[in-house]
């Protein structure tokens, strides 16, 4: 079913680049020799390494698992930061790279989503694109405390994973992203920090400004990376980053779905340009490729 969601969609089965590249190599491993099985074996153990080495570049999905293997982290010795990156999801294009990476697990847009949704809001330094993280382990998550924001925090930050508890995503962010957040006083606790996720989400919204300028989700037509950049841009006067996902076709040809759109802000709250001094304004979108903004399953 979850396969059959995308075929027809582009009018083919996608998947993403890298599951497609892992099928590649298993495909050449059984056609040949065993020696080309070796070789075989050894571009799945490339791929494998290399999937693992950019889960932190996969924010969405890396989120996630990460989480599930804090052993792994490295604490950062100094917790400070530059600015605050705000960034809100398109829900369908999370969901079909999640069903298609993650195939056991199940992740679903309720029809109430019908927007872009907040991941998160993370602190972040100039020279890298985020962290410091957890900066206090033992400020424990109080889901009670969000109660009074419950009903609209499941609608504009909401959790697409539907095998797990509402409240997972809100204490990963929490913990991962707040107790960090939380030295500036406008986000120094639980309802501050959602609160101002919330208020974010209504001042910089993303559906209507890409809307304004005639860009609106389709399966036919594929927008121009920059066109997308130009009309946040352009609603909200300060300069984005633009995140794409890249699935590949049949034919091994690339497919970019727009995925993320971060808005920056400064440590008293003021959005100010995405101008990581080291990075682009966008991440795997390709320019002069069309990006495509896929519309709600049926
Ligand atoms: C970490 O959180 C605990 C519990 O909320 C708090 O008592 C402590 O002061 C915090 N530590 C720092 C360094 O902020």
């Amino acid at each position: 079913m979850r396969e059959s969601d995308l075929r027809g969609y582009f009018g083919e089965d996608v998947v993403p680049e890298k599951e497609s590249v892992r099928r590649r190599a298993k495909e050449i491993a059984r056609s040949y020799s065993l020696i080309l099985a070796l070789f075989g074996l050894i571009l799945i153990f490339l791929a494998v390494w290399a999937t693992l080495t950019s889960l932190e570049d996969e924010k969405f999905r890396g989120e996630v698992i990460v989480s599930e293997f804090n052993v792994l982290q490295v604490v950062e010795k100094t917790k400070n930061f530059d600015y605050v990156i705000f960034t809100q999801l398109w829900p369908e294009t999370s969901c079909i790279h999640y069903r298609h990476s993650t195939p056991a697990r199940d992740c679903r847009v309720p029809s109430t989503i019908q927007q872009w949704a907040v991941h998160g809001l993370w602190p972040s330094v100039d020279s890298g694109p985020l962290g410091p993280f957890y900066c206090n382990r033992s400020d424990k998550f109080d889901m009670k405390l969000l109660e009074p924001l419950e009903p609209e925090l499941s609608v504009r930050w909401p959790n697409l994973f539907v095998e797990t508890e509402e409240g997972t995503l809100w204490e990963h962010e929490w913990t991962k992203h707040g107790t960090c957040a939380m030295q500036l006083s406008e986000l120094s606790d639980e309802v501050k920090y959602f609160g101002a996720g919330l208020k974010m989400w209504d001042q910089f919204n993303i559906f209507g400004a890409l809307k304004q300028a005639g860009i609106e989700p389709s399966l036919k037509k594929g927008y121009q990376a920059h066109d997308i950049f130009n009309a946040v841009k352009g609603a909200f006067g300060v300069s984005p980053r633009v995140e794409c996902l890249i699935f590949h076709g049949k034919q091994m040809q690339k497919i970019f779905l727009l995925n993320q759109i971060e808005i920056c802000f400064d440590k008293s709250l003021n959005a100010i340009d995405c101008a990581p001094k080291s990075q682009s304004f966008f991440e795997g979108c390709s320019l002069g490729s069309p990006v495509f903004y896929p519309p709600p399953f049926p």
